[in-house]
């Protein structure tokens, strides 16, 4: 049963909520009403569906139980051929339970995370304890109302470099969720990088049942899940520095010039389990929700991360310690296009993940 089994202590980088003071009862920490709680809860979920997700693919569930949240991982929704230890799909989970935390501080409720509660349940991503902890900082209220306005943004960005100040807020934002954010400044480590990246779309490209599983994510827009063919971008020309993913149609739009000097940065943590992979999820989400605050736009560059081989030269490159989580390709651009996401009843479960 979710968190029947013994939980974890909250690790450093889980949540600055589990120390300090704590709050046996909801209702000593907030004014919110009984009744109002459910609406609490319930919006706190929405914004958790917001999370990005590899293909859009939304792997999580929640469950709801005297006053914790359960966010567990969607197995049926791992991506067989791109992701198939499922780190991406625990980077996604990882990122609606920072939006979940986000959403709850935006109405002055702290919370507790526990990241993997429970041993005999790799599914249970994690349980967040709502109401315990210190009261949320207000920079995290700030950080909630990117949750609406952020979206993965594959158009080009235009040719303004991104300020040093907003490279330190990035730098800072994942580093408090326990990641670190490394951005490839230098030319040489920017070139090296590209070139992996390509290599690596390279051989997606041939690969039949990798493009099989990106076609059957795709979409006209018919679909609550999956990338409909408005959030696309135009054909990255041959020439361009990055190579961008095509869902579907991209293919058949016109190549556009991209920007020339995007800023590239990669996520990294000190390990590579499914802990750490937790907690760059979070970390993901904080990074990319800055990036929304400071007006900026980000789109993945997941391609690299996604071939182990690959992954592990990208590894040495960066300098042989951390594990590269996850990529971005960050700057100034129009607003990205919403994707669409499954209703809130859709990923409702009951705690031991019965439907
Ligand atoms: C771990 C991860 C890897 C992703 N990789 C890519 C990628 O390589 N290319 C891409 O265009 N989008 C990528 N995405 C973005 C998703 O397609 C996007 O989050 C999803 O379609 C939902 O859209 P939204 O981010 O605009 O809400 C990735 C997302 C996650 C969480």
């Amino acid at each position: 049963m979710a968190g029947a089994g013994p939980k974890t202590l909250p690790e450093r980088g889980e949540s600055r909520f589990t120390a300090g003071r704590r709050t046996t009862t909801l209702d000593a920490m907030t004014d919110t009403a009984p009744g109002a709680l459910d609406t609490v809860v319930a919006e706190a979920l929405r914004a958790g569906t917001r999370a990005p997700s590899p293909h859009n693919t939304q792997p999580w569930l929640f469950a709801v139980r005297d006053g914790e949240i359960d966010v567990l991982l969607d197995e049926s929704r791992v991506l067989t051929v791109s992701d198939p230890d499922g780190r991406e799909a625990i980077l996604a989970c990882g990122a609606a339970v920072l939006n979940i935390r986000l959403a709850l501080a935006r109405r002055g409720i702290a919370c507790a995370v526990s990241i993997l509660p429970d041993r005999t349940r790799p599914d249970l991503v994690a349980t967040l304890r709502v109401g315990v902890g210190r009261r949320p900082p207000a920079d995290d209220v700030r950080l909630a109302a990117a949750i609406a306005e952020r979206h993965t943004n594959r158009r080009p960005f235009v040719d303004s470099p991104v300020p040093s100040v907003v490279r330190h807020a990035l730098i800072r934002a994942a580093r408090e969720e326990g990641a670190r954010l490394m951005l490839l400044t230098e030319p040489a480590a920017f070139d090296a990088f590209a070139a992996l990246l390509r290599r690596a779309e390279h051989l997606q490209r041939q690969d039949e049942a990798f493009l099989a599983e990106l076609e059957a994510w795709s979409h006209h827009g018919e679909r609550r899940d999956g990338v409909p063919l408005s959030a696309g971008g135009p054909r990255v020309p041959d020439e361009a520095a990055l190579a961008l993913r095509e869902f579907g149609g991209a293919a058949r739009r016109a190549a556009r010039e991209f920007e020339r000097q995007p800023l590239v940065a990669v996520l990294t943590t000190p390990g590579d389990t499914r802990r750490d992979a937790v907690r760059a999820g979070q970390a993901l989400q904080r990074v990319l929700l800055t990036v929304t605050a400071h007006g900026l736009q980000a789109s993945f560059l997941a391609q690299p991360l996604e071939i182990p081989a690959i992954r592990a030269e990208l590894r040495t490159m960066l300098g042989g310690t951390d594990h590269p989580q996850a990529a971005l390709r960050i700057g100034y651009g129009h607003p990205g296009t919403p994707t669409p996401r499954r209703a809130l009843d859709d990923v409702l479960v009951g705690h031991s993940g019965e439907r």
